[in-house]
C-alpha cells in the first residue's frame, strides 16, 4: 500500500519554446555549476538530418524505428556546447541550419524517435549533475529531476532573438518569416500528442522578455543554490 517517493535526482531541467534563450542560459548555468550540458534540440535536429537524407518520412514508424536501432549519433561535450557526430561525421554546425528546427519538430512527432532520444538523454542524466534544454525535461523525461525551470518570451521577442542569431550565424533572413516559422513551430510542439511543450506543474516558469540572458541564468542559480545543491 502507499505510494513510493520518488527520489530527486540532481538534474535541472529547463524547457520551453524557441528563442526562450534556454540554450545560452542552460550553459552558463552548467559551467556555474560545474554540471554537464545537454540541448536535446540538437539530438531531433541530427536524427532529423539523417532520417531526410536516408529518405525516410516522418510517418514511417517500421522504418524509423529499424534506422535508429543502428543510428551512430555521437555526443561530445565541449566548453562551447556540445559537439554531434554522426559515425564519424560532425553535424555540429549543420544542424543549426534554419531549416532543420522544422525538421526537427516534424520527426520529434514520431514515438520511435521521441524512444530513441528519451532513452539516450536518460542515459546521460543517469549520473545526475547535468543541465538538459528542451520541450519535455521536465514533463517526460526527468519528472523526478531536482529542479525544474520553464522559459518563455513574447513571440516578437523569441523572433527578434532567433533572426539575430541566424543572422550572426550567417544566414541571414526575412524578420516576418522567421516570426510566422516559430508561430507555426510553437503551435506544432505544443499541439502535439506525444509529450507536448508545456511546463511541468512543478517547474518555475520565467518570462524572459524583458530579461537579460545573463540576468535570468542569475535567477535560476538563485534558485538552484536557495535550495541547495548537494
Ligand atoms: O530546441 P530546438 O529549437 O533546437 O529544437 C528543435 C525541435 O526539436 C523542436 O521544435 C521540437 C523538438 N524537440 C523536442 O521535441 N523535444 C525536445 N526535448 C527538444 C526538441
Amino acid at each position: 500500500m502507499g505510494l513510493i517517493a520518488s527520489v530527486p535526482i540532481d538534474v535541472v531541467a529547463i524547457d520551453g519554446p524557441a528563442g526562450a534563450g534556454k540554450s545560452t542560459v542552460a550553459r552558463r548555468v552548467a559551467r556555474t555549476l560545474n554540471f554537464a550540458f545537454l540541448d536535446t534540440g540538437a539530438m531531433y535536429r541530427a536524427v532529423a538530418l539523417a532520417a531526410l537524407a536516408a529518405g525516410i518520412t516522418t510517418g514511417n514508424h517500421r522504418e524509423l524505428q529499424h534506422f535508429l536501432a543502428s543510428f551512430p549519433l555521437t555526443i561530445l561535450p565541449d566548453p562551447a556546447g556540445m559537439r554531434l557526430f554522426i559515425g564519424d561525421r560532425e553535424v555540429t554546425d549543420e544542424i543549426r541550419r534554419a531549416d532543420m528546427g522544422r525538421a526537427a519538430s516534424d520527426y520529434s512527432q514520431s514515438p520511435a524517435v521521441r524512444a530513441f532520444c528519451s532513452a539516450r538523454q536518460r542515459e546521460l542524466g543517469r549520473q545526475g549533475r547535468l543541465v538538459c534544454e528542451g520541450r519535455d525535461m521536465g514533463t517526460v523525461v526527468f519528472p523526478d529531476a531536482r529542479w525544474k525551470f520553464f522559459l518563455t518570451a513574447s513571440v516578437e521577442e523569441r523572433a527578434r532573438r532567433r533572426w539575430t542569431e541566424l543572422r550572426e550565424s550567417g544566414q541571414p533572413q526575412d524578420a516576418a518569416d522567421v516570426e510566422s516559422a516559430i508561430r507555426s513551430r510553437d503551435a506544432q510542439d505544443m499541439n502535439r500528442e506525444l509529450a507536448p511543450l508545456k511546463p511541468a506543474p512543478d517547474a518555475v516558469i520565467i518570462d524572459t522578455t524583458h530579461l537579460t540572458l545573463n540576468e535570468v541564468a542569475d535567477r535560476l542559480l538563485a534558485n538552484i543554490q536557495g535550495r541547495g545543491t548537494k
